[in-house]
Order: C-alpha cells, then structure tokens, then sequence
C-alpha cells in the first residue's frame, strides 16, 4: 500500500534508478507517482497522476543526481491529484517527505504548524511541515526525530533535506528495507525493487531512524540512541520477480504453482511437528488473516477438524481483536499473511501479545514484520508474489496447513504423501489444453454482471475465495456461499442464464451440494461444475483431479485462471486492479 524507493550512490542516475523502482513497486500503488532530488542547491519534483510504467518521463531526463528518492501512491487521505501526490514538501521547500502509512492526529499537528502551509489534502505534508518547523533551530536527525515523537499512527518515511549529504528514513508499522550495495544504498518498501542490484539487506524495525549517506547507520526513535544492525543475505533471484515470458504476473504466478506447492510442504519434520506440539497444548487456538489468507484460514478450520478432530476459531484479523476477552497466556493465535506486513494482522498480533498470548505466523516474506515479530514463524517459499490478486500464495498457505493438521493427528508422513500427490495434480493441470478451456468458459459467462460460486465444508471457504478473485480482477459482482444456504435467501437473486459455479469433492458432502446445484438449476442458472466427475446437472464441467481432502488445492487452479482470462476479456489489467494494492499497511 503505496511504495517508496530511494536511491543514494555512486551512480549519477539516481532519478532514473527511482522510477525503475517504483515501476517494480507499482503493485502497491498506482494513483500517482512522484521523485525528488536536489539540484543547483534547490528541490526538483516531478509529480504526475495515473501509472508511472505509462508515465511521461521527459522531465527527468538529462538530470544527474546522485541521491533521489520516489514514491507511487494509493490514495487514502486527500483525492488522487498531482498535488496530493507524494513527495510532499515544507513551506520553504527544504524538506521532502514520502511516506507510506496513515497519520492519525494529522488534523492536530496543522493547527500546531499553522493551516496557511498547507498545499495538499494528505496527512503526509503534515510530516513535511513539522520537519521543517523543527529544522529551524535543530540539525536534521533531531529535528526529524522531534517531529515524529509529535507524530500518531503507522508510517514509514524517507526524509531529503536540501544541503544535506543523506537520506533519512524511519518507521513505525509499515516496511521500509535498505538494500546495501557496493559504494550505494537502496531504499525500498519491498525486497524486489532492488534485488537485481544487491541481495544485502538491512532491516529497519519499528520505532527506529537510520541515516542513509556515504555510510548507513540506525537509531532507536525512543531515545536517540545508536543502535547495532546486522547485514542479512536474501536468497531470492531477481528473474523471480520478472513477468518473463507473460503477459501479466497473475498468470505467471498461477503457473508457479506447478512448483511452489512442493516447495511449501518441504519443512522441517522437527519444526512441523514442534509446532503441531504447540498446538496441542494451547488452551484455545484461533486463526486470523484477511481477505484471501483469511479464507485459507477459514479451511483450516475443516482441516483440523476433519484430520485432526481439533476445535480451532477463525475471525479476520480486522475483528480478531474484540476476542480479546477468550485470549490469555495459554492461548495460541496463527496468523496467515503473503506480505508479512498487513496492518490488521499486526493488530491482531498486539492483541493476543497483550494477554501474553503466543504467536505463529504463516508468511510468505521472509524478515516481513510478522514473521520478525511472532514466536514462531514458518515461510510457505512460494517466491516473490507481484500482482494484487493472491494465487500461488493461497495454495502454499493450504497446503502448509494441512500438512500442520496431519501432524498434529501423528500421521506428518501421510500429509505429506497426499499434499505431494495434489502437488503434482496441480503440475499436470496447468497445460496449454486447460487453459484454453477455462477461458472458453470464461468466455462464455464475460458479459454477465453477477456471478455465483457455492461450496460445501473445506470448499465454502473456496467458494468466498472464489468471490473475491472474480470481483477484484474482473470487477463482476461475485459472491460465495456455503451451498445449503442458498435456499435461506440468496436463491432470490438466481434468474434464467445466471452464472453460478459449484466447487464440488469427492467427499461425504458431495450428494448434498449437486443436490443444491439442482435447486440452482430449477431456477435457470446456467451451472459450471468445477468437480472430479461430471454430472448432468452442469451446463459446462470443468474437470479437477481427485485429491481428497486436498480439494481446494486443485478446486483454486481453475478459478485463478477463471478470474484471469475474465479480467483479460473484459479489458482489465489483471496484475493491477483498480482500488487496490497489494500490503494492506493500514487499518
Ligand atoms: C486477494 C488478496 C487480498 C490479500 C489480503 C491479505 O487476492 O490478495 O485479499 O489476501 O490483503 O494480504 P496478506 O496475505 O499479505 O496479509
């Protein structure tokens, strides 16, 4: 949610090197975009709306700087403008903010700074101002340092101060990276902006400040104290996060999933079964994610209670925290998120850590701020995951899960045989013939504005997930139910050729969700079946291997690729769909 790079270095090419950055980051934001850098002793911006990978970059060119700092934005305070775009400057144009998060009390710290400064809607010139106000009797590390002590709420800045030789960058609650090359440092909200350059990182945690010049050094935020960093190795190959040989990251990722599954479930035994131990003996364990992880979470509600006879809660993570009442030391909270940096998560994280409730995290992003702050922490290693819409992270995450529900019930083995077998399921389903049948029926149902998908036990919480891939890629109206709640209500919205997709298994439940595709059917839907049978109640089958329990691991691949080729039909660009952005940093 909105990206931040900056650049600072031997190389005299640090505006273009920002915007190359930003383009990496753009799936985070893409509103507006805007640099900044020093030039002839004064400011230089360029700020422009729309996307920076279709932007006119005229401006920039010819300029050769050695220190430049950039940003493209998803709007939340202040409408999507070129002024409300960042960076966002002091009154006397010295200080250049980009910032990543939201500042609660920013309506205060106007009136303390005086309204008349103020340019832009956002709450970010709020912290341009503020430096500014400070740096008029203070040198610029205390004076951003004071600034931020005024400051409320989650954010992640860098500072440019004209005539100084440094970047300074801070945070609290949202990401903020230094990649460390060789006489150059990278500054940056994720790891892939800067990994074709070095693959060294240093963290910034939360409630710290580091001067990035000619040498790099960190601060706590508290006390102004130095502070020790060590140099971590990333084991990520640039090409992993490059779109290749397709047209979209969405697709790409999909195809991923022909290995990242396998990848998944390649753990630790000792760590697994430490962790199943964990669970055993927790005294209430609850599930938390959002969107598309909390509906992985939601299925492993089915796959604990299915293979592990174990009662555990789901609630998304943007409700976790009112549970606090049921939450004590004995408890256990596992949350679930690709990014690592959700801000709801991290809610739900200080609410379990209040009542000194252990924490175990799911990600995908190593050294994420989850990962970094829970007790334990397992990586699904599906790789660098670039467009909004979650495809292969999702099946990790499934798949992870289930493995952890069978060693709990002793049987890590077994998990591990059939998570392997739908892992190859998966490989042999993404061939040419597949997809091209799936964006046949895709074809088919494009025009339409609402759609329906039903499922049943581990595959309801596959039917809502199904809703929001269609909804955010395609932007059709979809919407998941658990099939035995149609006749409650939902049935009413059924008419004549209304698509509605019934993800079915082999499974004790299967008789009784063809029987609510019947009911369906009777009142004119026009039925996709995604099951390993077909039936003759489907007006079009899309077949799926037979993996028991797995289901939903196999159920998802025709779906992804469903929500793709209607995003794609329909005109849409499926990587960035609009509204969004991928790391939901704030509340
Ligand atoms: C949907 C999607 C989102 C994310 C959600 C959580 O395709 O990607 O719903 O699943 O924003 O993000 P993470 O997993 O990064 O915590």
């Amino acid at each position: 949610m909105c990206g931040i790079f900056g650049y600072i270095g031997k190389r005299d090419t640090a505006l273009e090197l920002v915007i190359e950055g930003l383009k990496k980051l753009e799936y985070r934001g893409y509103d507006s975009w805007g640099v900044a850098a020093e030039l002839n002793g004064s400011l230089f911006i360029e700020k422009q709306v729309g996307k920076i990978s279709e932007a006119d970059l005229s401006p920039i060119k010819g300029k050769n700087v050695h220190m430049a700092m950039g940003h493209t934005r998803w709007a939340t305070h202040g409408g999507v403008t070129q002024i409300n775009a960042h960076p966002h400057f002091s009154w006397d144009k010295k200080i250049a903010v980009v910032h990543n998060g939201i500042i609660e009390n920013y309506e205060e710290v106007r009136e303390f700074v005086g309204k008349e400064k103020f340019v832009s809607q956002t709450d970010t010139e709020v912290i341009a101002h503020l430096i500014g106000h400070f740096r008029q009797t203070m040198p610029f590390k205390e004076a951003v340092l004071a600034a931020i002590h005024k400051l409320k709420g989650r954010y992640a800045i860098v500072v440019m101060n004209v005539g100084e030789p440094h970047l300074i960058a801070a945070r609290r609650g949202s990401p903020l990276i230094l990649g460390i090359g060789k006489g150059e440092t990278f500054l940056a909200s994720d790891i892939p902006a800067f990994l074709e350059y070095t693959q060294d990182v240093m963290y910034l945690d939360d409630n710290e400040l580091a001067t990035v010049g000619e040498s790099v050094a960190f601060f706590s935020i508290e006390t102004g104290a130095p502070l020790e960093k060590r140099v971590v190795n990333i084991d990520w190959k640039a090409e992993s996060a490059e779109k290749g040989e397709y047209d979209h990251f969405m697709l790409k990722e999909i195809m991923e999933q022909k290995d990242s599954i396998l990848r998944a479930i390649n753990q630790n035994d000792e760590e697994i079964l430490e962790i199943a131990e964990a669970i055993k003996k927790s005294r209430g364990c609850f599930f938390s994610g959002c969107g598309t992880a909390g509906k992985v979470c939601m299925a492993a509600e089915y796959f604990f209670s299915i293979i592990a006879n174990r009662h555990v809660n789901f609630a998304p993570a943007s409700e976790f925290p009112i549970y606090h009442h049921f939450l004590r030391p004995e408890s256990l909270l596992i949350v679930v998120s690709q990014s690592g940096e959700t801000a709801d998560v991290l809610e739900a994280m200080e609410a379990a850590k209040k009542k000194g409730a252990k924490v175990l995290s799911i990600v995908n992003v190593a050294g994420s701020t989850i990962a970094r702050t829970s007790d334990y922490s397992l990586q699904i290693k599906a790789g660098p995951e670039k467009a909004v819409a979650s495809t292969k992270a999702a099946t990790s995450q499934l798949a992870l899960l289930l493995l952890i529900a069978y060693a709990i019930r002793g049987d890590l083995q077994e998990g591990r045989r059939v998570l392997a077998e739908a892992a190859s399921a998966v490989n042999d389903m993404l061939n040419p013939r597949f997809l091209t049948y799936v964006k046949g029926v895709a074809e088919n149902i494009k025009n339409h504005e609402n759609a329906y998908i039903i499922g049943k036990a581990e595959n309801y919480p596959m039917a809502l997930e199904a809703a929001i891939k269609i909804q955010e890629v395609s932007y059709i109206h979809a919407e998941g139910f658990a099939a035995g709640e149609l006749k409650h209500g939902p049935i009413a919205l059924i008419s004549k050729g209304t698509p509605c997709i019934s993800l079915i298994a082999n499974d004790e439940v299967k008789q009784d969700i063809i029987s609510n595709t019947i009911e369906l059917k009777a009142r004119g839907a026009h039925i996709i079946g995604i099951s390993p049978e077909n039936h003759e109640v489907f007006d079009q089958w899309i077949r799926v291997p037979d993996v028991g329990v797995a289901s939903p691991l196999v159920n998802l691949i025709p779906i992804q690729l469903m929500a793709y080729y209607l995003g794609v039909l329909r005109g849409h660009n499926p990587d960035m769909p609009r509204n969004l952005a991928k790391s939901v940093t704030v509340k």
